[in-house]
């Protein structure tokens, strides 16, 4: 793929926010943006590095409508040794052509959406924080823009990646978080487009997380819409239950996101000693563990927080606080992801990919 890149003024140049204490999540972005059009005539076309700067839409786009829209979200980290890292990058391509398919749009050849990455983040290198835990987070998206009303697969596009410098996902950082598990309103529905990264899943989660979040608790534990008794997802994360040395987290069902991370944990945890499991899970069987000590701890894991504690669930009008609150297992799989992802662990994977030097 050929990728113009239309050169930046001294003034379009704004000055780097890095500070490790300041840095929220998703907030500040940098100078530059990657975007691609494609029509059905033409497929992907007009690929270019420019300003980052609003879009200009007419208000008959679809997505504006119809919510055809998907996206993505990945991180690039330094090294101690100053090398530009990302973490299995080809893993969100595919997931993206995955979204693209249920969300009848078009697919983006994998070499493409990583070369993409490869060349914008490497024009914006001096946005990527430097301290352990910091790092660029990059997220790709696509939209509908043909401008017409009707509910059909619209005939235009628009892919763009924007990069945001940012610290922890939680204002805790790594210390552990309390969940709502929410027993009424659902997040997907079987058949429905759960396991895909759709804004629409996040429009419709929204209501039940600031419920949430008005009771003091960070995030919403959903559960299955047929039964509202089977675990599916945290907000944002996959959800890992850990039973001494066993881990295990609710089998992917076509509502769940397969998470990245997820799928690594369950790939790393063998080699680690723990043996994995992924099966149903009622939430009855949950608190049941969590009460009679079987559950030694709980944690979420999804890019943007990476793997965070949990040490307590709410569940009708009653708390379930997880003994181990930041637990040995927990750390041990951290320690181990975080040290591959920054380039201090070996990586027998195959999972970093170095995108160039600082
Ligand atoms: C709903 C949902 N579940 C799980 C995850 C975790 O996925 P990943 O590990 O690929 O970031 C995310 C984040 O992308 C998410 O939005």
């Amino acid at each position: 793929m050929n990728i113009h890149v239309e050169p930046l003024s001294e003034q379009d140049m704004k000055p780097v926010f890095d500070n490790p204490e300041q840095l929220d999540f998703g907030t500040v972005f940098t100078d530059r943006m990657f975007t691609m059009k494609y029509n059905t005539e033409r497929g992907w076309h007009d690929a270019k590095i420019e300003k980052y700067r609003p879009i200009l839409l007419e208000p008959a786009s679809c997505v504006l409508h119809y919510a055809q829209e998907i996206f993505e979200g990945l991180k690039a980290y330094i090294s101690k040794d100053g090398r530009i890292l990302m973490f299995r990058p080809e893993e969100n391509a595919k997931r993206m052509n995955r979204s693209a398919k249920r969300m009848c749009m078009p697919e983006i050849p994998v070499e493409d959406f990583v070369q993409a990455i490869k060349e914008l983040v490497m024009l914006e290198k001096r946005w990527i924080p430097k301290q352990k835990g910091t790092a660029l987070y990059i997220r790709p998206t696509m939209i509908a823009t043909e401008p017409v009303l009707g509910v059909h697969p619209s005939k235009e596009y628009l892919f763009f990646i924007i990069l945001s410098p940012v610290g922890p996902y939680f204002k805790s950082g790594f210390s552990p978080v309390s969940i709502y598990v929410e027993d009424k309103l659902v997040r997907a529905v079987p058949g429905g487009v759960g396991d895909v990264k759709t804004g629409g899943n996040y429009a419709a989660s929204l209501y039940a997380s600031v419920k949430a979040k008005e009771k003091g608790f960070s995030q919403v534990l959903w559960l299955d819409a047929k039964e509202h008794r089977y675990i599916e997802e945290v907000g944002a994360m996959n959800i890992f239950f850990v039973y001494g040395n066993k881990i295990v987290t609710p089998a992917l069902n076509g509502s769940i996101l397969p998470g990245i991370t997820r799928k690594s944990v369950l790939e790393l945890a063998p080699d680690l000693g723990y043996d994995v499991e992924e099966r149903l899970i009622s939430i009855d069987e949950v608190l049941q563990g969590i009460e009679n000590g079987k559950i030694t701890e709980v944690f979420g894991t999804g890019t943007a927080a990476l793997i965070a504690p949990i040490d307590s669930l709410y569940y009708k009008g009653r708390s379930y606080i997880v003994k181990n609150k930041v637990g040995e297992v927990t750390k041990v799989i951290y320690n181990d992801l975080v040290n591959i992802q920054y380039g201090e662990a070996e990586d027998e994977y195959g999972w970093v990919y170095e995108l160039g030097e600082l």
